[in-house]
């Protein structure tokens, strides 16, 4: 088959990398980066940390401290504001996925006019340039993926559009902070990126080789990462598998679990990694017909032995269950989906239509090999799937 592949970011890993934070802008002669965060980094002393390298560097920082989870577009356009009234010549993410995908925004913003939604809905963009990632989680990759997500608060509607980073500094001694619970979510997004983008129709032999080895090395280095912290073998681990799985959404894309998702998160503000390991298990088993041979694989990843004479469907429960058991994805969570700000359908509140598409790399929609989903009547069956018994099994110690 013919594909092409690609990785345009530019890293810089290794544990205290960001103390190489002013080398790279200097290298690249940035005089005035904006840097974005939440108030967690300010609370547990990363910005601090950030700003006096900086100053130490001789370098004038902008600060952006506003971002919160699963950005709203109104967040955006006040950060690319301050960037512009500052005329900042670049920008920084110091942060989980939110953080940099606020920043990613802010940047489109620094050379393109209008609002983040703007662009959200298709509007073309200029070329933008300048973002530097520095990944606080290791989950969503998007300082190796080539989108970014915006919910619309007035629809309460998560979308999706292309927005590329220049570098990267990969620093895994950043995600130590994580409580388990964050560890462990922010982890389960990290399979669902190589789950889906191994199974796209978008997905080639290069992507798959990639795909299943994050896959491994989540099964394998995730537990570890979650029971200590200060566990600096499965804190790399994880934090390679986190960027290569964003790596891997550039080139192959996700589909229904992130459809759904997307759907479930705007709907009721849910951790993304919580709401996607939610939403795996029941892709697995329906796209198993379609991709029998690829769920096999990831069931095997899991620990399956599968004797071979399974049905398609049978592959497709047996590996979603392998993902289901305790002490493995949501075993970790306990059962249930919790009732969010909102409330879920299985509540008693009201499912509404929501839908998210993945991008395309031209225009910014749809892109026409995606897996799409029909959000509405798959998040139905999804939280029937979710209440069958084996959810509710208890969390181990
Ligand atoms: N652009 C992409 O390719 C892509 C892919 C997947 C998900 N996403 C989006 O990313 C967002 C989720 O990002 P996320 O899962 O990284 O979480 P997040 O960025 O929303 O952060 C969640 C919480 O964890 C805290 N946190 C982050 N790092 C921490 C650390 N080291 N120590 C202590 N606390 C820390 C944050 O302050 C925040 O309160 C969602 O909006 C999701 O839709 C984007
Ligand atoms: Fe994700």
């Amino acid at each position: 088959m013919n594909y092409a592949f690609e990785q345009k970011v530019k890293m810089v890993c290794g544990w205290d990398g960001l103390e190489q934070l002013p080398v790279l802008l200097q290298d690249e002669g940035y005089r005035k980066p904006l840097v974005v965060c939440d108030q967690v980094a300010r609370q547990i002393g990363l910005l601090g940390r950030v700003e006096k390298l900086l100053a130490d560097a001789g370098l004038e920082a902008v600060v952006f401290d506003q971002v919160q989870p699963d950005p709203p577009a109104p967040l955006i356009d006040a950060g690319a504001a301050l960037c512009r009234e500052n005329a900042c010549d670049c920008v920084v993410a110091v942060g989980g996925g939110s953080t940099i995908d606020t920043a990613k925004g802010i940047n489109l913003l620094r050379f393109n006019e209008g609002k983040i939604l703007d662009y959200a809905r298709g509007k073309a963009s200029q070329p933008f340039h300048g973002l530097i990632s520095i990944p606080t989680t290791a989950g969503t990759g998007s300082e190796l993926s080539n989108g970014m997500i915006v919910t619309d608060p007035d629809s309460a509607q998560k979308m999706a559009l292309m927005a590329y980073g220049d570098y990267a500094i990969l620093d895994p001694a950043l995600t130590a902070t994580m409580p388990a619970s964050l560890t462990v979510n922010t982890g389960l997004d990290v399979f669902s990126h190589a789950f889906e983008a191994y199974t796209s129709t978008l997905s080639n032999p290069m992507a798959d080789a990639v795909c299943e080895k994050v896959m491994a090395e989540v099964f394998r280095w995730l537990p570890a990462a979650k029971a200590d912290e200060t566990d600096r073998t499965a804190r790399q681990r994880m934090a390679v598998a986190s960027s290569l799985g964003g790596w891997m959404l550039s080139n192959a894309c996700a589909h229904v679990g992130h459809s759904l998702a997307h759907v479930l998160g705007a709907k009721f503000h849910l951790p993304h990694g919580l709401v996607c390991s939610y939403t795996l298990p029941v892709t697995m088993e329906t796209i198993a017909p379609a991709a029998p041979e690829k769920v096999k694989a990831v069931g095997e990843i899991l620990g399956v032995k599968f004797t071979g004479d399974e049905s398609a469907a049978e592959i497709g429960e047996q590996t979603a269950n392998a993902y289901r058991v305790p002490g493995w994805a949501a075993g970790w969570q306990g059962g249930d989906l919790p009732a969010g700000r909102g409330q879920h359908p299985a509540a008693g509140g009201r499912g509404g239509r929501r839908s998210f598409r993945a991008p395309d790399p031209r225009t910014g929609g749809c892109r026409p090999g995606c897996a799409d989903a029909s959000p509405h009547s798959l998040s139905l069956l999804l939280l029937l799937n979710v209440r069958r018994p084996e959810w509710r099994r208890p969390v181990p110690a």
